[in-house]
């Protein structure tokens, strides 16, 4: 599905350029400037404000996204650079109206307080488990040592984390076990 979406405002002669981003499995057609950021991009011209701006110079996380899968902050990534590359926010998690592993991972630990860092947070451990399914503690706080939590949530954000590799390997078996119904039929 494309969209056409009207820009944010732009400041008065300045140039802008068409730039089509695909996130969240939605095409977007957009006007905007060369400089503008990802980040800005998805806030104010596609209103998806579930990805927070914090320090806008790579600095706290919160602005984490999925591009092409990887974790990137989006306040340091050109959105005229993300062309024809996938980019997943914390609206594109969910499917099918049922909240990804790792989200649910994290309302059963209790993984957030303020919850301002929690976006970036699930996202960072999503592109995680998206290369190792089976995470040790260790990388579990690497992976989200770029995302600050000013309220110190860590030892349950590390917790959630073991339990969205716990929930995503209960899915995948159900998964196979299904299949496996299916061709015994
Ligand atoms: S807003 Fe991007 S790293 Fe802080
Ligand atoms: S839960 Fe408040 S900043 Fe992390």
């Amino acid at each position: 599905m494309t969209t056409s979406t009207p820009a944010a405002p732009t400041s008065p002669g300045s140039v802008t350029r068409p730039v089509r981003l695909r996130v969240n499995e939605t095409e977007h057609a957009l006007q905007i400037e060369p400089r503008r950021t990802l980040l800005d991009a998805l806030r104010a011209d596609l209103h998806l404000t579930g990805t927070k701006k914090v320090c806008d110079m790579g600095d706290c996380g919160a602005c984490t996204v999925l591009l092409e899968g990887k974790a990137v902050y989006s306040c340091l990534v050109l959105a005229a650079d993300c062309e024809r590359k996938p980019v997943t926010t914390i609206e594109g998690l969910a499917q099918d109206g049922r909240l990804d592993p790792v989200q649910r991972a994290f309302v059963e630990m209790d993984a957030f307080q303020c919850g301002f860092c929690t976006p970036g947070q699930i996202v960072s451990i999503r592109a995680l488990l998206n290369e190792n399914p089976h995470p040790s503690d260790e990388e579990l706080h690497r992976a989200v040592t770029g995302n600050l939590c000013r309220c110190g949530a860590y030892l349950n954000i590390v917790r959630a984390g073991k339990r969205a590799a716990e929930l995503l390997a209960e899915e995948q078996q159900d998964e196979q076990q299904a299949e496996q119904q299916g061709a015994a039929r």
